[in-house]
């Protein structure tokens, strides 16, 4: 067997834990595949007096991240700190910049300063790994980059955030608010004490920007991706949904077109069988379509200690292997531009939920606007309420543009006996 690959952990949190547990219980099987010992060297964490249920004893500790960069026994940094700049950002580009190689959990950091920190690598000849940065256990960089490499990419869809699913899954089962869920997901530790990240989608816009980076060939892109969280969905869409054959989940959507690249994270409806529908709870699912092989499903857990745990030390065990692929599956010089169409050029159907007042005429106005405005309706339903009374009145329109569909829904909120503002989900048909 050649030499031990040496680590040096930079986070000691809960995936910090994690690789040295599993690096240590699956220690035999790992150093087999990988053709030699993976000893962790080194690590860095702010509190060294916390119990964390793992032996770090003989171990380097560095109170400093950044001096994990200079540890000649060190050959892979694990980035598992956080947060798209800073103290990670400062460690990644040290580390690199001493041909070390990096592995990273680091969505954020990735989806914006990607395209550098891959030049750097290559610069450096170093790998710069981050299969856990995106849905947890699945490997679906691998999947993407090595596996389905001979396939032009047609599109990816994927439940990217946990939480996220876990809020819209049990507001479908139980009926309660979107408000009531996050509570009660923020009491069992699913979700983060503050949650914006995750309910206003930007989580799965920076795992969406990398997928479409090694999906397309292109140059990650994050402030191009169109993003819109999951807050407005009610429980009465979800119950309306159900009623016109659709579940209602965050996807993150990349497609390639003629004119560019769609890039979007937003609700959507999908057809209630659709194996995306069928991913429910903190689990991650994603479709990726390909010119020969069609399509292919990935589901499994999307955060948590063991499967982010799993996804870096595959990197590692790459490396160790001294497996070294380009980081967005071509090199830097090769990848485009990345070209996203505005969401104003997004064609398809829609959902749209109106409140207005039940009086004769009031169908007539709205059959005006999306007269007015060229868009075709697909289906109405309406329950009965009491004439006079303000009531839900549910369209969905045939695919049209996206620009449409917006001057559409300004003129009909104009209208007098429309009382609220319109509801509108975008539908996601996968055929
Ligand atoms: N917060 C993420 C989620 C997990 O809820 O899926 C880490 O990316």
């Amino acid at each position: 067997m050649s030499s031990a690959l040496k680590i040096g952990v930079a986070g000691l949190g809960t995936v910090g834990v994690g690789v040295i547990k599993v690096l240590t219980e699956n220690a035999y099987t790992i150093s087999a595949r990988a053709g030699r010992e993976i000893r962790v060297t080194a690590v860095s964490a702010r509190d060294r007096s916390k119990a964390r249920g793992v032996v770090l004893d003989g171990l380097t500790w560095y109170d400093n991240a950044m001096d994990l960069a200079a540890d000649d026994n060190v050959d892979v940094v694990v980035e598992l700190i956080g947060g798209s700049d800073g103290i990670a950002k400062n460690l990644v580009e040290a580390v690199l910049a001493s041909s070390t190689h990096v592995v990273t959990a680091n969505k954020a950091l990735i989806a914006h300063h990607g395209l550098n920190l891959a030049r750097s690598a290559e610069e450096a000849g170093a790998s710069l790994a981050y299969e856990a940065a995106v849905a947890g256990g699945i490997p679906i960089i691998k999947a993407l980059r090595e596996g389905l490499a001979a396939n032009t990419i047609q599109g990816v869809h994927g439940i990217l955030n946990g939480t996220c699913n876990y809020i819209l899954s049990s507001m479908t089962d139980s009926g309660r608010s979107f408000d009531a869920v996050l509570a009660e997901a923020t009491d069992l530790g699913y979700a983060e004490l503050d949650p914006s990240f995750d309910v206003d989608g930007i989580d799965a816009a920076h795992k969406l920007a990398i997928l479409a980076s090694v999906a397309f060939g292109t140059e990650v892109d994050f402030d191009s991706v169109y993003v819109e969280g999951i807050r407005h969905v009610s429980p009465v869409d979800i119950h309306f949904a159900r009623e016109l054959g659709y579940g209602i989940k965050l996807l993150g959507v990349a497609k390639r077109r003629k004119d560019g690249i769609e890039q979007r994270v937003h609700p959507c409806m999908v057809p209630v069988d659709a194996p995306i529908n069928h991913v429910s709870g903190v689990f991650n699912g994603i479709v990726v379509d390909g010119d020969f092989v069609d399509a292919t499903i990935y589901e499994g857990r999307g955060a948590g200690e063991g499967p982010t745990a799993s996804a870096v030390i595959a990197d590692i065990i790459d490396i160790a292997r001294n497996s070294q692929v380009p980081t967005f599956g071509v090199a830097t010089a090769d990848l485009k531009p990345s070209r996203t169409v505005p969401m104003s050029d997004h064609v398809g159907p829609y959902y749209v939920r109106l409140t207005v007042i039940d009086k004769p005429g009031v169908f007539a106005d709205v059959a005006a606007c999306l007269k007015s405005n060229n868009v075709s309706m697909g289906s109405v339903l309406q329950h009965s309420r009491d004439p006079g009374e303000p009531v839900a009145v549910v369209l969905t329109l045939h695919e049209t543009e996206e620009r449409a569909m917006v001057m559409t829904l300004t003129e009909i909120e104009a209208l007098e006996l429309v009382v609220e503002p319109p509801v509108m989900i975008r539908i996601e048909e996968f055929h």
